[in-house]
Formats: structure tokens, C-alpha cells, sequence
């Protein structure tokens, strides 16, 4: 694995994909309805509203000279009524842009979270946690945003330009002409800009990810920064992080606003253009060309330049937009490798006869950890696995609980390939518990229960006490009512993990599976998962990754695994008369 994954940028190059867009739309269709509402609204209230300049050029060609102070105020009232229904309305597509936009991102981030937790080990294995966090919760958000507001904006924007257009040439085609003369020269400067623009907000993407990663990890690390006496130095990892977010949040916006003076510039030329025909036309003594006209044109054309300039806006948040959604459909479309084949059936009720046969399996191509590995147990049977650390003792539970795919072999249980049946039937007739015990936000009763969703309270503490958590829990503040987190804090390592022992054997499981943790016990708590080992242990085969001798010899038989491979089998004593490997471990055990 990479070092510093936090600090590599993902893959910048893919090309703007408008299919992605594509299959955002989709996400819309639900709110088909609303977003036709505003829509119709808009151009109702923008076809109105272009109304105003038309009706400033009649007050001021017609009623004024005549001084017909009724009309004026007739006018006036028309104004007032259109002002305020178009105030109306906004207020209305307000509150529908807001309801489409969290309606899509309840969409998106469930279909992510589904997708998320299907994914396996694997994809966590490779990647911090906090740069899925920002997919999941920023990226959602900036892209709902543009599905329900932004992409209809552009498109009523781009509308109510044809609109101004057709009102403009209505009033005087040559003055439309010199307004819209600016147009070629505008949208050229964006089409040249774009490329960069795109990368600059790519880049600052990345390097805020990176940032997000980072401090995510070191709030879940801050423990150990802290008893290292490492914040100064984290502190200037972090700074570092945060100048490349900000160095390229700057470069990137530059870009952006670089925008606004060209557009600026250029209606102002443009209106500047237009009063110099518009005088001459004036002088030469054209008819069509009264003051109102010219007042009512320049109307337009402010109006016509305002979404001009927002296009710029527009096309910088179309493409934020499409590489967040890049990012979130990659997620979408990670392959899950540990899935059930197409065919698969439910694992019928097992006995737990084990079979490993032929096993290989690497994390990373070339690199192999388990080899050739072949192995039988018996129903009932209690298997220690033992070993030097990295010699492969997680991995073969690993794969027994398929979190991860064998590369070649078999693994059976009860003579049902493992690979050919649901996952959900194999997973739900295990109890895997892992080397560190995660304790759930929550209470006690509510951990013990995550094992059975359906258990009763009185089943949840018979299972604490089959495993004789009771006795401590019993001793809590608030007994099983006792909030605990994510750290279990509160909770010594034995506890947390006597608490997870009442959770796996409330599950019921046909084979359990144990990675103990290497994390000393005191020796009073020792005794209590000792008991607690046993009590799950009764009536079930067993797989035990094992440290301590007395969970070892309490095993009927022990796999001492070696550099990836089965190096000795055996019961204790057997291994013991060989005077091999396992002599030697319980030999220098003895000794401690
Ligand atoms: N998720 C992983 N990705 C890559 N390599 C791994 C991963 N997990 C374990 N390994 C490697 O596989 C080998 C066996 O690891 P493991 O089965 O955890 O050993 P043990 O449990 O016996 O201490 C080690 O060399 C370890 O570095
Ligand atoms: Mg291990």
C-alpha cells in the first residue's frame, strides 16, 4: 500500500463525460413534476417581466408627450402586478428547487450507502476513509444542488435569451444587431478558458479531499498523535494540506472571475455601440428610432448581458458538477468483487465440516500470503490457529468468511463450496469476530442486539450471560442501558470484548470464528473471556486465532501456520512429542 494515501490525488485526466450527465438526469425524473412546475412558472414570469422595458418605451413615446396621466398610472398598476407576481413565483420555485434538490440527494446518498456497504474489504483496504466521507456527504450536496436548481437555471437562462432576443428584434432589428455583435467574442473567451478552468477545479478537489482524508484520520489517530507528542508536526502536514487547498481554490476561482470583467467589458461596449447607432439613427431622422426605443433597448440589453455573464457561472458549476458526480458514480460503479455468483444457492443449515483445499491467495498480485493451503476439520472441532504475525492466521479467516475472494483452491463447508452459495446464507451462519472489537453508538442492549436484530432483552442478557458479561455490565451506571461509542469507551479491551461475545452468540452461529486480540488482559477479566471463549466454543466448530496458551490448549487441535503455509497440525500434545515449531512458541511462552 501507497504511502500517505491521503496525500495522492486521484486520477485527474478522465474526460468530461456528458454521459455521466446523462445518468445523473435520471435521478431527476422522480421530480419530473416539480421541475416542470418551475420551469413553466419561469418563462411565465420572465416573458412578463420583459414586459417592463416594452411598457417604459410606450410611457415614454406615447403617454408622456400626450401627458395622459391615466394611462401612466394604468401603466403603473400593470408594472406593480407584474412585479409582484414575478416576486410571487420566485418565491414559489424557491421552495420547489429546494424540495427537488433534497429529494436528490436523499436519492444519491442512499443509493452510495447501499453501494457502500456491499463494497468489500478490498476497497477499504486501499483507500481513507475521509475521501469517501467527502464523496458521500460535500459532493452529494454540490450536485443535488446543480440537478435541481442549476441545470434548469441554465436552461431558463438560455431561454429567456431567445425570449429577449425575439422581444429585441421586435422592437428594432438593427439596434438587436449591434447588442448581440459582443456575443461570438464573449463565448469564444469562455470555450478558451474552459480546459483550464476545469483542471484548476479538479485539482482544488482533489487537494481539499486530501485535506478532508487527512483530518479525518488524525481525528481517529489523535490518541496515539498525542501520546507521541506529534501535533507540531501534524500541525505542518496539515498546513501544507491546507495551502495546496487553498493555492488551488485560488487558481482555480482567478480563472473564474476572469470572467466577469471580460463580460463586463464587453456589454458595456456592446450598450456603448448601441446608443452611437441609436444617436445616428436619431440624427438622420428614422422614424423608428424615438428615445423610448433607445431607453427600452438599453433595458434589454442589460437584461440580455446579465444572463450572458451567467452562463460563465453556469458552466463552471456544469463542470464541478460533472466531476463530483465522476466521483460519485466511480463509486457507484466499483465492482463488488465479493458478491454472490449468479447462480448461487442458500447454504442449507451446516454441521461445520471445513475444508480447505489447494488454497492460494494474495492481497496484492505477486505478492502471495496464503500457499497452497489445504486443511480438514471436523464437525465440532476446535481448530487454534497459531503463528508468527503476518504468517497468514487472519487471512485463512478471512477467507472462510469470504471478506475476501480465494485466487485458486477450494474452500468448502459441509461440502458446499463457499464460493457457490449466498453470501448472506454463509455470513449468517458464522460468527466472525474480528481482532478489534467495534463497539456501535448506543447502549449495551443495543451492541449485544446488533447480533440479532429480532432478539428479546432477556435473550440478549442470557446471552451476556452465557458469556459472563453480565457480571460487568451489571456493574455500569446504568447497567444494560449504558451508552457507549464508537471507542466503547468506558470499556476496558476484556469488556469490549466480552461484549462481543455476547453479540456473535446471540447470532446463533453454526462456526465461530475469532481473532483474539493480542491486547494484554488483566487477570481477572483473563479468567471471564477464558469462560467466555469456552461457552461459545460448546457444540460448534471453531476457528480461533490464538495467542494466549490457554485458549490454545483448550483447543482440540492446533494449525501452526508459518510464512503463508501449514507448517505443523496437530492436537498439543502431539505437537509438543514433535518438538517442532509449536514446541518452540509454547516453550518461549512458558518461559514469559
Ligand atoms: N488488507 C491487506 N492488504 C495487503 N496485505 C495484507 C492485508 N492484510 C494482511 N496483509 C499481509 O498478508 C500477510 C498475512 O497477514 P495476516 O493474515 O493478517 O497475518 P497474521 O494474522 O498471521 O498476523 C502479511 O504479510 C500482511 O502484511
Ligand atoms: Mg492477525
Amino acid at each position: 500500500m501507497a504511502r500517505n494515501t491521503f496525500r495522492i490525488d486521484e486520477e485527474l485526466d478522465a474526460p468530461f463525460q456528458w454521459g455521466q450527465l446523462g445518468r445523473a438526469v435520471r435521478y431527476m425524473g422522480k421530480y419530473a413534476k416539480n421541475i416542470a412546475t418551475v420551469f413553466v412558472i419561469t418563462v411565465a414570469s420572465t416573458l412578463l417581466g420583459l414586459l417592463v422595458p416594452l411598457l417604459t418605451q410606450r410611457a415614454i413615446d406615447v403617454y408622456i408627450p400626450a401627458k395622459d396621466i391615466e394611462s401612466l398610472l394604468a401603466l403603473g398598476g400593470v408594472m406593480l402586478l407584474i412585479i409582484a407576481f414575478c416576486a410571487f413565483c420566485a418565491r414559489w420555485r424557491y421552495r420547489l428547487n429546494n424540495r427537488t434538490g433534497q429529494g436528490i440527494i436523499r436519492d444519491i446518498r442512499s443509493d452510495l450507502y447501499a453501494h457502500l456497504q456491499k463494497l468489500p474489504f478490498e476497497y477499504y483496504d486501499s483507500r481513507p476513509a475521509g475521501k469517501i466521507f467527502v464523496r458521500v456527504v460535500n459532493y452529494v450536496n454540490a450536485v443535488a444542488d446543480f440537478l435541481s436548481s442549476g441545470l434548469v437555471n441554465a436552461i431558463l437562462e438560455l431561454l429567456s435569451m431567445v425570449f429577449m432576443v425575439f422581444y429585441m428584434l421586435y422592437i428594432s432589428p438593427p439596434l438587436t444587431l449591434v447588442i448581440l455583435s459582443g456575443l461570438p467574442l464573449f463565448v469564444a473567451y469562455i470555450f478558451i478558458t474552459k480546459p483550464r478552468q476545469r483542471r484548476a477545479f479538479r485539482l482544488f478537489n482533489n487537494k481539499s479531499s486530501n485535506m478532508t482524508a487527512y483530518l479525518s484520520e488524525n481525528i481517529n489517530g489523535v490518541r496515539v498523535t498525542q501520546s507521541f507528542t506529534r501535533e507540531e508536526y501534524n500541525l505542518g502536514i496539515f498546513a501544507s494540506l491546507q495551502k495546496d487547498t487553498r493555492d488551488n481554490y485560488m487558481k482555480a476561482v482567478r480563472i473564474t472571475h476572469s470572467i466577469w470583467p471580460v463580460s463586463a467589458l464587453t456589454s458595456w461596449l456592446v450598450v456603448a455601440a448601441m446608443y452611437i447607432v441609436a444617436a445616428a439613427g436619431i440624427r438622420s431622422g428614422d422614424g423608428h428610432m424615438t428615445v423610448g426605443t433607445v431607453i427600452a433597448m438599453a433595458g434589454f440589453a442589460w437584461r440580455f448581458w446579465w444572463p450572458v455573464q451567467n452562463l460563465g457561472n453556469i458552466y463552471n458549476s456544469l463542470i464541478t458538477a460533472a466531476s463530483y458526480l465522476e466521483r460519485i458514480f466511480q463509486v457507484m460503479d466499483e465492482p463488488v468483487t465479493v458478491s454472490d455468483v449468479p447462480n448461487a444457492y442458500e447454504l442449507p443449515a451446516i454441521n461445520g465440516i471445513v475444508t480447505f483445499l489447494n488454497v492460494d491467495f494474495s492481497y496484492e498480485p505477486g505478492v502471495p500470503v496464503l500457499k497452497n493451503v489445504t486443511f480438514e476439520v471436523n464437525q465440532g472441532d476446535s481448530i487454534a490457529l497459531v503463528g508468527p504475525t503476518g504468517a497468514g492466521k487472519s487471512t485463512v479467516i478471512n477467507l472462510l468468511s469470504r471478506f475476501y475472494n480465494k485466487d485458486s483452491g477450494g474452500i468448502y463447508i459441509d461440502g458446499h463450496d463457499i464460493n457457490e452459495v449466498t453470501l448472506a446464507s454463509l455470513r449468517r451462519q458464522l460468527g466472525v469476530m474480528l481482532q478489534d472489537t467495534f463497539i456501535f453508538s448506543g447502549d449495551i442492549m443495543e451492541n449485544i442486539r446488533y447480533g440479532r436484530l429480532d432478539a428479546s432483552d432477556e435473550e440478549c442478557i442470557e446471552a451476556a450471560k452465557a458469556v459472563r458479561a453480565d457480571e460487568f455490565i451489571r456493574r455500569l451506571p446504568q447497567g444494560y442501558l449504558t451508552a457507549v461509542h464508537e471507542r466503547g469507551d468506558g470499556l476496558s479491551a476484556g469488556q469490549r470484548q466480552l461484549l462481543s461475545f455476547a453479540r456473535t452468540l446471540l447470532s446463533r452461529p453454526r462456526v465461530l470464528i475469532l481473532d483474539e486480540a493480542t491486547s494484554s488482559i488483566d487477570t481477572q477479566t483473563e479468567k471471564l473471556v477464558q469462560d467466555g471463549i469456552a461457552a461459545l466454543m460448546k457444540g460448534r466448530t471453531s476457528f480461533i486465532v490464538a495467542h494466549r496458551l490457554s485458549t490454545i490448549r483448550s483447543c482440540t487441535r492446533i494449525l501452526y501456520i508459518s510464512d503463508g503455509e501449514i507448517a505443523e497440525s496437530g492436537s498439543h500434545d502431539e505437537l509438543i512429542a514433535k518438538r517442532g515449531l509449536y514446541w518452540h512458541l509454547y516453550m518461549s511462552q512458558l518461559q514469559a
